[in-house]
């Protein structure tokens, strides 16, 4: 899921470049990183593990010459521990070419195998490093670009990669499933390649988005874009894009966590501020499509399972939903007549991008709801519904979880014609947002956190619209807490997992002021009679309850209050118990990989 960044062009600083440029990447992954950069008659490569952001490193000017070639890449391991061996760029053994990349070779066994029969040795666990000694077996017989083209022919699965040599003076970038984006100076003598635009967006809003299995070779000359399937050179055009850089900063929050927790007062005002047009078309287009599956993954999962629940009681509709890892197995039902909606905050999730493609191939329509604008799935989708949460930073999804439940819900009143309903409602609920989550509220909630931080599991319990929701507060609670979460249908307790309940044991019942109350107290008092220790949150006290978290009565707009104390938990629980809720262990913002 790594992140990558390239610079050629005649700065002299061009390895602090890669750094600070990487350091905008960090979000991708963040288990080790290393740059590689040209000398007049080397590459020198430098690699630790640890986070880039937390690296008081400068590497200083570099030789005088017309062009700096340096590359960089921040990892999130996929095939290899944690090491410096493992962390990219890596060589070829004739040290002559040098790999970074974002990926998984899913081939590399095989090659692997190869490679080592014709007595290839390996300094890596990683699948990456079959893809530089590839290329130098083919550089036995060709120049270093159609060596590389011919390597990346031998290679499946997705990647996004860049490519340096010491014999020639030039930066191969190619993309199959991995973002990767050039951007280019005005003068066109200065190139950025990166995974994310941000990275450079300080030097150039001039960009060219590079597709599936395309490949560009950067010297002297300027950028030559390869088609990597017919072998011939395309035309690309440079786009210019609209937005400044959002700068999002922590101000008076220690972590990005909580501020955006806090946030959620002005998100949910922004999702809900859509053109109606717009709403109306996606509608339309449910309403219309045989078959309507609705996907995402992780929490954008979740959010995805919530809305099922609130298309069947509001729009009384059926649309199926999946998770994009799983969605492939429902490919027989799509036709042209199908409608997918993608899910996604980062629109670079490769599950659901995969998803996506082969819902493409079947002609059926694609509308993404997602926060990144230029994503790949914003690119790829016939519709986009931006969520305008703006840059989400902490790796758990907290603004853009509510601003999606919003708008799907959103979506869920203008097919049942009633748009105008559901909008004042969604706004009531910001409103009663606005006065729910203050310092106070924080506080009674981390006094809670002090109770159960040692605990060693919990569950969270919710029913219709909450139970996907009390799916989401177990992966809030798992990625940041580390403590052992688990979600359940109210109802289902009694069907085995009750048995995990002993003396003490958290459960938090998520309760709505509907039809499911008076079921949902007995499941939490069938839990508390085990011993269990009841978190309830709920618009009104009850006497199960050990510990009450208020939250206000929005009616269907339910799932989206009852979230939030518990994102507001999770926060405090991780910072009880020594962790960065911020950049939790394992994982990464962006999910690029299968
Ligand atoms: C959320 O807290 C997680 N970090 C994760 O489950 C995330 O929602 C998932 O990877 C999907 O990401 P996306 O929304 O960018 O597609
Ligand atoms: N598969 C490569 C590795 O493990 C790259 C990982 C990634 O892109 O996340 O090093």
């Amino acid at each position: 899921m790594c992140g990558i960044f390239g610079y050629f062009g005649p700065k002299k600083n061009a390895t602090d470049m890669v750094v600070e440029g990487l350091k905008k990447l960090e979000y991708r992954g963040y288990d080790s990183w290393g740059i590689a950069y040209k000398t007049s008659n080397d590459i020198i490569i430098h690699k630790q593990v640890g986070k880039i952001g937390e690296a008081q490193i400068t590497f200083g000017e570099l030789e005088d010459a017309e062009e700096q070639i340096a590359i960089g890449h921040s990892r999130w391991a996929t095939h290899g521990g944690v090491t410096q061996e493992n962390a990219h760029p890596h060589f070829s053994e004739d040290k002559d070419v040098v790999l970074a990349h974002n990926g998984i070779f899913e081939n590399y066994v095989e090659l692997k195998e190869e490679l080592l029969k014709k007595g290839h040795t390996f300094t890596s666990e990683t699948d990456s490093e079959v893809l530089v000694h590839l290329i130098e077996d083919e550089m036995k017989t060709s120049n270093f670009l159609e060596a590389t083209k011919k390597a990346l022919s031998y290679v499946e699965g997705r990647y996004a990669t860049l490519i340096i040599c010491k014999s020639e003076n030039m930066i191969i970038a190619s993309r199959r499933g991995s973002p990767l984006i050039i951007g280019t100076t005005k003068d066109n003598k200065e190139f950025f390649i990166a995974s994310d635009i941000p990275a450079f967006l300080k030097y150039t809003n001039q960009v060219n988005y590079l597709d599936d299995n395309e490949l560009v070779a950067i010297d002297n000359t300027g950028a030559r874009f390869i088609n990597l399937i017919s072998g011939e050179e395309i035309k690309k055009r440079n786009v210019e894009i609209q937005w400044v850089e959002e700068s999002a900063e922590k101000g008076d929050f220690k972590y990005f966590m909580l501020k955006e927790i806090m946030e959620q007062k002005e998100t949910l005002y922004r999702a809900l501020n859509q053109e109606k047009d717009l709403i109306e078309k996606v509608a339309d287009a449910i309403k219309n499509a045989f078959g309507t599956y609705i996907i995402g993954c992780g929490t954008a999962g979740k959010v995805c399972m919530a809305a099922e629940y609130m298309f069947s009681t509001i729009a009384k509709k059926h649309v199926n939903t999946a998770f994009g890892s799983e969605f492939p197995n429902y490919h027989h039902f799509l036709t042209d007549r199908s409608l997918v909606i993608a899910v996604s905050q980062s629109g670079e999730t490769a599950d659901t991008l995969e998803a996506l493609e082969i819902a493409k191939s079947k002609g059926a329509k694609i509308i993404s709801i997602v926060n990144v604008e230029t994503s790949t799935m914003a690119r790829m989708s016939d519709i986009v519904l931006p969520i305008k949460a703006g840059p989400e930073k902490a790796v758990a999804s907290t603004k853009a979880t509510t601003s999606q439940l919003a708008i799907l819900m959103l979506l869920a009143y203008a097919v049942a014609d009633k748009l105008a309903d559901g909008k004042s409602l969604l706004i009531d609920a910001t409103a009663q947002i606005n006065d729910m989550i203050n310092p106070r509220y924080e506080e009674h909630i981390r006094k809670i956190a002090e109770v159960i931080k040692d605990t060693e599991s919990m569950y969270i319990i919710g029913r219709a619209s909450n139970y996907p929701i009390a799916l989401e507060c177990a992966i809030k609670l798992q990625e940041v807490s580390y403590i052992h979460a688990e979600g359940f249908a109210g109802g289902e307790l009694k069907h085995g997992p009750i048995a995990l309940i002993s003396k003490g044991t958290p459960c938090i019942a998520l309760i709505a002021n509907d039809d499911t109350k008076k079921s949902m107290l007995s499941n939490a008092k069938e839990v508390q009679a085990r011993g269990g220790l009841i978190i309830g949150i709920a618009p009104e006290r009850d006497p199960v309850f050990d510990y009450w978290i208020r939250v206000p009565d929005v009616g269907n707009a339910s799932p989206i209050v009852n979230i939030i104390p518990v994102q507001i938990l999770a926060y405090h629980l991780a910072l009880l118990r020594s962790n960065n809720p911020d950049m939790p262990r394992n994982l990464a913002k962006s999910v690029t990989v299968k």
